[in-house]
């Protein structure tokens, strides 16, 4: 629909707006569950292409918090058994879950190439960020 494509125009903007401005976000992308299957489905993104465009529920960061409906922190993900990569470049990442009315819809995914560089302050971020784009969609 047409609000639709304006919804993926912002989110586009938070990505642009969230990599330009901190220099150890370096991948920014939101991921959506299906309406349906059990499979978050890649949405607007800033940062290098990946082939994880769909991610089973379970599967890698992104897919446990699909499950777990909490923050994930990873401050290094060579420590992690169920991590999928996406660039050799990635040290760090950040998984904040996003709710629409009390469901876990989807999420803010953000990788770093610096090791352990997210704080308290990033999940307190990046919660308020959430909360926004839960506002934005229908
Ligand atoms: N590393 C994620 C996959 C998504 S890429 O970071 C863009 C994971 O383990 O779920």
């Amino acid at each position: 629909s047409n609000n639709q494509r304006t919804v993926d125009e912002r989110l586009y903007s938070i990505c642009e707006l969230l990599e330009k401005n901190i220099t150890y976000y370096n991948w920014v992308g939101f991921y959506f569950s299906h309406a349906t299957k059990e499979e978050l489905h890649l949405g607007p993104y800033v940062g290098a292409p990946t082939d994880h465009t769909v991610i089973p529920f379970g599967k890698g960061i992104c897919g446990q918090v699909a499950l777990s409906h909490s923050n994930f922190v990873v401050p290094d993900v060579k420590a992690q058994d169920n991590y999928i990569a996406c660039s050799i470049t990635v040290k760090a990442e950040i998984v904040v879950p996003i709710f629409k009315n009390g469901k876990n819809i989807g999420q803010i995914d953000i990788d770093s190439n610096t090791p352990d560089p997210f704080s308290q302050l990033d999940e307190s971020f990046l919660e308020f960020v959430c909360e926004q784009v839960a506002n934005i969609l229908s």
